[in-house]
């Protein structure tokens, strides 16, 4: 039996069509996806959008559609980015399947029996924007009278109504303990300060329920009112992982998010499931902001970045390579042309891709194209080596940026030795240490591309399948196994395009 390993991103919002950050989380959540298959593992992959809330039903009335045929239309322009970006996920989810209807009223019915839920008033602030109430403390007062949430500077509005509640303070110091017994639930270490202070500061109970619009899922046995949309969209995890009834991978192995929603994640959910006597996740990663030039992408700022476009100009797999190299994971990146150029030509074009067509070319005109005969000296063997252990404790580690650095760095080593070797001019003087050269670079590429599968998988499974591994067969395993002398070759051709 494979080990199994579940993960997910967070289920976004159809309120809008999506944009790079978006992009950003699905792309890292799929590099781990695939290296943890790499590995050998079974991987359940999630992703989908989380459709009710009074942000949507406002977005569908401004487009004059009712709430569903707006989301039917924006739901697949998300469903379409999983392809477009070679998403490996196993599973998508909408809030609006019946699955995770059911899945929703059910938990609730559990909360309930466990005597957690009870029916009083809210009146508060709430920010539609954010999905979120606010306490006065977190309320700033603007020049021009309105009020916003000082950490995210989202508006908000006075509510109140009738509400169940769900008896979030009983949590405060079970939270605390499960902290502090699982160093790595919240992860990287810095956002993990951020949540121990908030529930340190003191958790009031949270209102899980609204009555003053109604595009959400009823309330079993109350159907004045509709769920909380946090409580709704958190669920979907269980729902996917058709908790009531397979169980099949759960607990979740990792969330990644972005920071924004790290609170409810890490706060509102574990207290969730361990109201409800279900296992706990094992780890919140809450990555940082992708930044367009040096801001924060917004509307109002117009300077969204559309995924599509800049992949359309520079290529999927090279978008993926720059994203997960130069942003350290879990910090905030900026993108800009001009690195993203760089990145493209220096590591891609001139790094990997040159070694690729310096030892190709040779290997075509004087071996047949057939892996050549070899015989590595000690120091030769000690180079081509990469430690397989070392890059799975950085990706162990979500250091996605540190397991890019070390393959790009090791591939700079080989194509250092390739030109210090100068197999080119070796071969005018029928040198026969030239075999040996090219049958080193040849299988460091193999590394190199068996590696990088999880970041570029078209670019990887195109130059593997020129070296005869199928697309099925790569594995980490893969790493500590050299090519068979006198294996068929074909030409990989050129992979990396240069930018100017
Ligand atoms: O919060 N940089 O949905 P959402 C990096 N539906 N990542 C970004 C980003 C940026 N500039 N902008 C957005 C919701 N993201 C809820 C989630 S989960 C049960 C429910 C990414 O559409 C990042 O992952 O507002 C962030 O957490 C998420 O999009 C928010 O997406
Ligand atoms: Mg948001």
């Amino acid at each position: 039996m494979k080990k199994s390993f579940y993960i997910t991103t967070p289920i976004y919002y159809p309120s809008a069509k999506p944009h790079m950050g978006h992009a950003y989380s699905s792309i890292s959540a799929d590099v781990i996806a695939r290296y943890k298959r790499l590995e050998g593992y079974d991987v359940k992959f999630l992703t989908g959008t989380d459709e009710h809330g009074q942000k949507i039903q406002k977005s569908a009335i401004k487009e004059n559609l009712s709430p569903i045929d707006f989301c039917n239309k924006i739901s697949k322009v998300f469903l379409d980015l999983t392809k477009q970006l070679n998403l490996s996920n196993t599973d998508f989810i909408r809030t609006t399947e019946t699955r995770h209807v059911e899945t929703v009223q059910k938990l609730w019915k559990i909360l309930e029996k466990n005597n957690k839920i009870y029916l009083s008033k809210y009146s508060g602030w709430y920010s539609v924007s954010d999905e979120a109430y606010y306490s006065e403390e977190e309320i700033e007062n603007l020049e021009n009278g309105k009020k916003i949430c000082r950490a995210t500077g989202s508006i908000v509005d006075w509510v109140e109504e009738e509400s169940f509640f769900f008896k979030l303070s009983e949590f405060q110091q079970p939270l605390l303990t499960f902290y502090e017994k699982n160093p790595n639930f919240i992860q990287p270490e810095s956002r993990k300060n951020e949540v121990i202070s908030f529930v340190k500061s003191g958790l009031k109970d949270l209102s899980i329920s609204r009555t003053t619009f109604d595009w959400g899922i009823p309330v079993p046995g109350n159907d004045k009112h509709i769920m909380y949309v946090w409580l709704d969209a958190l669920t979907n995890y269980l729902t996917a992982a058709d908790f009531f009834d397979k169980k099949s991978f759960w607990p979740t192995d990792i969330h990644i998010i972005g920071k924004d929603i790290l609170r409810f994640h890490a706060v509102y959910w574990p207290a969730f499931l361990m109201a409800a006597d279900i296992p706990l996740p094992k780890k919140v990663f809450g990555h940082g902001w992708i930044l367009s030039g040096d801001e924060k992408m917004s509307k109002s700022k117009g300077n969204i970045l559309d995924p599509i476009e800049i992949i359309d100009e520079f290529g999927l797999d090279e978008i993926r390579y720059y994203l997960m190299k130069e942003v350290i994971y879990g910090l905030d990146g900026k993108i800009n042309t001009d690195n993203l150029k760089n990145c493209i030509n220096s590591d891609l074009a001139n790094n990997i891709g040159n070694l690729s067509q310096r030892i190709f070319t040779l290997i075509n005109k004087h071996f047949n194209n057939k892996v050549p005969d070899a015989k590595l000296t000690k120091e030769e063997s000690d180079l081509l080596r990469i430690s397989p252990d070392l890059l799975k404790k950085i990706m162990d580690n979500l250091e996605i940026h540190n397991y890019v650095r070390e393959v790009v760095a090791y591939s700079s080593k080989i194509n250092k030795y390739v030109n210090d070797e100068e197999p080119w001019a070796k071969i005018k003087n029928f040198d026969n240490r030239v075999g040996t050269i090219l049958y080193l670079a040849l299988n460091a590429l193999k590394n190199i591309f068996v590696l990088l599968h999880p970041i570029m998988p078209t670019k990887s499974e195109k130059f593997l399948s020129c070296i005869g591994i199928a697309k099925e067969n790569i594995s980490i395993d893969l790493i500590s196994k050299n090519l068979e002398s006198n294996t068929e070759l074909t030409m990989p051709g050129l992979l990396f395009k240069k930018h100017i």
